[in-house]
């Protein structure tokens, strides 16, 4: 099939190049022309692993394009995935949404199906719908679908490929056919909803996912004052089926483009429709309160954190990925900076995008160059290279062996023999 995609950003790309992968022929657009131009190279704009060589492998099957009229005319399904950054109240602004609408519709001369994949809020097909409606310059047909994404940065090839359940959400037989022939190839469930219920199922998963983790975390806090072990807590929690162990992960709370953008939205539009989501207001003050609570167990570790030098371990919001969205380490740095600690700081993927925000700490280029001289080693993501660091080495490098680890990628037992002084989350 022929398929345009509006926004090559994770999940445009994304989107795009599997698309692509699976035998269609795939237009993508991108207003950015620095983005299109490396794009043409062959190159990604975007840090995700196997991206770039199925950019390669599918090559005659993308073509790639600054203008929205060239992910229209000629393409029967054209995805909308721009972003819906947040406005100061919570809410998604929606005007790029809006703007590609009122683009695409003055290019409409035939029917086409036009597939709402960026995260928004419930009742945005029907703007989207009405949108088009006005702008349209002729009597065309379409139909608007609501497909939302649940790509994990880091692993997103693998969940657009395989996904556990692909969401279609419909108002005609006529769009719902395409969808399913566009998807034919991915043997996944499809659930074919309504487009209202399609929006509620991406911004209920998320907050849920959201609400996993702040419940999570919040029970590592009760953990910590008790002496209970949050890791056994949460493998007893995990094996009842009905809870399932993934997201009870206990840490510094969640980060990155995604939840904490939702759950504001998700807050946003309840109110809007006249119901107060207080729960969601709690795993927001929760979250927050988790990276204070990090905050605290360093200063209970160090005492005075003036003039120390402390060392940051990780600094993206999750392994796998160079995105610094919202992550907790901006947020730690920060305060750590204005209580008068030295920084220094080293991270597989990320530290060209954290230059952007901290020029004036110190970045290292192994994490044994961030440990030398350092009165205190935090890890604040879980890249699979800290977990293979050499203790020892990293102990005759620091000024004090103190460790703080925001992930619990280590055994306490064991660092604690090294004669390292370990804290961790929810465990002694
Ligand atoms: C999330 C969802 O998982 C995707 O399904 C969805 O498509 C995507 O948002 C989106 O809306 O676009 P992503 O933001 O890439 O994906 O990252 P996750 O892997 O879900 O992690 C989110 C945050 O939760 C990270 O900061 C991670 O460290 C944290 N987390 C996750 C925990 O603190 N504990 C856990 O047990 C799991």
């Amino acid at each position: 099939m022929k398929v345009g995609i509006i926004g090559c950003g994770y999940v445009g790309l994304t989107t795009g190049v599997c698309l692509a992968e699976i035998g269609h022929s795939v237009v993508c657009v991108d207003s950015d022309e620095e983005k299109i131009k490396k794009l043409i190279s062959g190159k990604t704009p975007i840090f995700e692993p196997g991206i770039e060589e199925l950019i390669k492998k599918n090559k005659k099957r993308i073509k790639y394009s600054s203008s929205i009229k060239d992910a229209v005319v000629e393409n029967e399904i054209i995805f909308i995935a721009v972003g819906t950054p947040s406005n100061p109240d919570g809410s998604p602004d929606l005007s790029y949404v809006e703007n590609v609408a009122r683009e695409i519709a003055i290019y409409l001369t035939e029917y086409k199906v036009i597939v709402e994949k960026s995260t928004v809020p419930v009742e945005t097909a029907q703007w989207i719908k009405k949108t088009i409606q006005r702008y349209k310059k002729n009597n065309v047909e379409f139909d608007v679908v609501s497909n939302p994404e649940f790509l994990r940065e880091g692993s997103a090839i693998k969940d657009f490929l395989q996904p556990d359940r692909i969401v279609i959400g419909i108002e005609s037989e006529k769009a719902k056919k395409l969808m399913l022939k566009l998807y034919k190839k991915i043997k996944s469930p499809k659930i074919v909803v309504d487009t209202k219920s399609a929006e509620l199922i991406k911004h209920a998963s998320n907050s849920f996912l959201a609400t996993k983790i702040s419940f999570i975390n919040a029970v590592a806090n009760i953990c910590e004052l008790t002496g209970a072990d949050i890791e056994k807590v949460a493998l007893g929690m995990g094996l009842d089926k009905r809870i399932g162990r993934s997201f009870l992960n206990a840490g510094v709370g969640y980060g990155g483009s995604c939840f904490p953008k939702d759950v504001d939205a998700f807050i946003w539009i309840s109110e809007k429709l006249g119901y107060d989501f207080s729960l969601l207001k709690e795993v927001k003050i929760i979250n927050q309160r988790q990276k204070e609570l990090f905050i605290k167990k360093i200063e209970d570790t160090l005492w005075i954190i003036k003039d120390k030098t402390i060392g940051v371990l990780g600094l993206s919001f999750k392994p796998n990925t160079d995105d610094i969205r919202e992550a907790p380490s901006i947020y730690i740095i920060q305060s750590l900076k204005q209580k008068g600690a030295k920084i220094k700081a080293y991270d597989p993927k990320a530290i060209e995008k954290m230059k952007n925000i901290f020029k004036d700490i110190q970045y290292c280029k192994t994490p044994y160059e961030v440990a030398k001289s350092a009165d205190c080693l935090l890890i604040l993501t879980e890249w699979d290279e800290f977990k293979k660091l050499n203790l020892k080495k990293i102990k005759d490098l620091m000024n004090m062996p103190i460790i703080i680890d925001a992930r619990n990628i280590f055994d306490p037992q064991k660092v604690k023999s090294l004669s390292f002084i370990y804290k961790s989350i929810g465990r002694e």
